[in-house]
């Protein structure tokens, strides 16, 4: 294919970046060595922190029992106060409306695209068949587009060679048989994954079953999702993004504004009871390391996939672009009146805060945290090792050498087995793989972190990091995808077709 000669050429601030950050990682040295991307600065005042209420995302409304219809389209709303900014977004909103979804009954979302360019909706950590899993060029097209209304002339596919299948509504089916875990959903177009997403393409998406439901967790009001990502803003309110063309963010776009559900360092009343905080980083390349200020401890009780056989407690939480976890909080620990403040202690800066927790006062808590959360589940013998060796060439990132091939499958799996797979890799690529759920066996030979527990479906692999994980293939044959979830690095070509057979 001819992509890799439409990518940008690596600037050399950014050629100099990924030396310095690997030499930093490889000498062991702090914070700097832990960012994934370039940050590009806000052109407006940046708002003040933790003024703005926490927004909770509405949920779907379904038209019909097991129907959604949601519409994708222009929309502006008020992020920072006093201005406003165009988003794109599922129902017009950011983030998208929150799926609240049962084991076991099957949904499909018809969506409809009412913006200028084309989408495919993914939903991530979905078991769902390959028709309907958000594959980059099976497109649901604006009305016009084809036909010389293409609302941005600018923007030059270049994938007319790729056959493609084009929907101006298309039906996604979500068969939902899989376990309650916290997912999320978000825009997958081939070349233009990150600048969808940046203008607002997510939402969250929760799956609950039985064995969830017989838990006494926190729920209703203090059950939050919270989907955290950074954003940077014109002068004008609108999202800034660097041009595609521009080098200098080849390793990845990092805002410095964080969002917490679409809301700059919002700040929730709670009270001095337990919260579960379904945490997400929805951000386009910038990692996380969480904590909570003047402290606390986060008792982790489920991750990507699906809730832990038994919790655990934590002081700290990495988490990489794509990845979940699933936390409860007791603010009990906390006297009323204090203030709380979730912090991300790999920046500097105002990028250092996340959001602020008000705890309001007493309140009567019948939630409790298990000792078994879920039936641990026996690990597969794996039938084979594959090496995905995940690295930067001269100006594209690539996957064993490649650059993306669509439709050109690096691994087929036979459908109901069990994997190694070794991901190696050059900078920070936080690993996604579609439909195969995966436990992660070994980090450099050792014992992988506390943080990498449960059955996951992104692992944050670190610069000249061996990560080995454990993936089941179940579910569905036909063709998938496995790239990095830096959605920079995946719109330069990091991304790879497997085939289930
Ligand atoms: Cu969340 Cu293929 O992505
Ligand atoms: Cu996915
Ligand atoms: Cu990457």
């Amino acid at each position: 294919m001819s992509a890799p000669s439409r990518r940008p050429f690596l600037g050399r601030r950014a050629f100099l970046g990924v030396l310095g950050g690997a030499g930093l990682a490889a000498a062991g040295c702090g914070a700097l060595a832990e960012t994934s991307g370039q940050l590009l600065a806000s052109r407006l005042p940046l708002p003040r922190p933790f003024t703005v209420p926490l927004p909770v995302p509405d949920a779907a409304r379904p038209v019909r029992p097991g129907r959604y219809e949601v519409t994708q389209r222009v929309a502006r709303v008020e992020i920072v106060p006093g201005t406003t900014t165009e988003v794109w977004g599922y129902g017009g909103t950011f983030p998208g409306p929150t799926f609240d979804l049962r084991r076991g009954e099957p949904v499909t979302v018809a969506v409809r695209n009412e913006l200028p360019v084309p989408t495919s909706t993914h939903l991530h950590g979905g078991v769902n068949p390959p028709d309907s899993d958000g594959y980059p060029t099976d497109l649901v097209v604006p009305a016009g587009y084809g036909t010389g209304h293409h609302g941005n002339a600018a923007e030059h596919d270049g994938h007319q060679h790729v056959e493609r299948r084009h929907h101006l509504v298309k039906d996604y089916h979500y068969p939902l048989d899989q376990a309650a875990a916290t997912l999320w959903y978000h825009d997958h177009r081939m070349d233009h994954t990150a600048p969808q997403v940046w203008r607002g393409l997510a939402g969250m998406a929760l799956v609950r079953d039985a064995e969830e439901d017989a838990l006494p967790l926190p729920r209703g009001e203090r059950e939050l999702p919270l989907m955290i990502c950074d954003r940077a803003f014109d002068e004008d309110g609108s999202f800034r993004y660097p041009d595609r063309h521009d080098g200098d963010y080849m390793e990845g776009v990092e805002g410095d504004v964080i969002l917490v559900n679409g809301a700059p360092w919002p700040v929730a009343e709670v009270t001095a009871t337990r919260y579960r905080l379904r945490l997400l980083n929805a951000s386009n390349a910038r990692r996380y390391r969480l904590q909570l200020t003047p402290g606390g401890r986060f008792i982790q009780i489920g991750s990507d996939a699906g809730l832990l056989a038994a919790p655990v407690a934590h002081d700290t939480i990495p988490i990489a672009p794509g990845e979940r976890y699933d936390v409860v909080v007791d603010f009990s620990a906390y006297p009323v009146g204090s203030t709380v403040t979730l912090i991300n202690t790999l920046a500097d800066g105002p990028a250092r805060n996340v959001m602020r927790f008000l705890v309001t006062r007493r309140a009567v808590d019948d939630s409790a945290v298990p000792q078994r959360l879920s039936r641990p589940e026996g690990r597969p013998s794996a039938v084979t090792t594959r090496t995905f060796d995940f690295r930067r060439t001269e100006n594209a990132w690539t996957i064993n050498g490649h650059p993306y091939r669509p439709g050109v499958p690096l691994a087929r799996p036979r459908l109901d087995t069990a994997e190694i797979w070794r991901l190696t890799s050059d900078f920070h690529h936080p690993v996604h793989v579609h439909l195969a759920h995966f436990q992660v066996l070994a980090r450099n030979g050792r014992p992988p972190a506390a943080t990498d527990a449960g059955w996951k479906d992104t692992v944050d692999v670190r610069p000249y990091e061996v990560v080995d994980v454990l993936a089941r293939f179940h579910g569905y044959r036909g063709r998938y995808m496995l790239h990095c979830h830096n959605l920079e690095h995946e719109d330069m070509a990091m991304m790879a077709d497997f085939e289930v057979t």
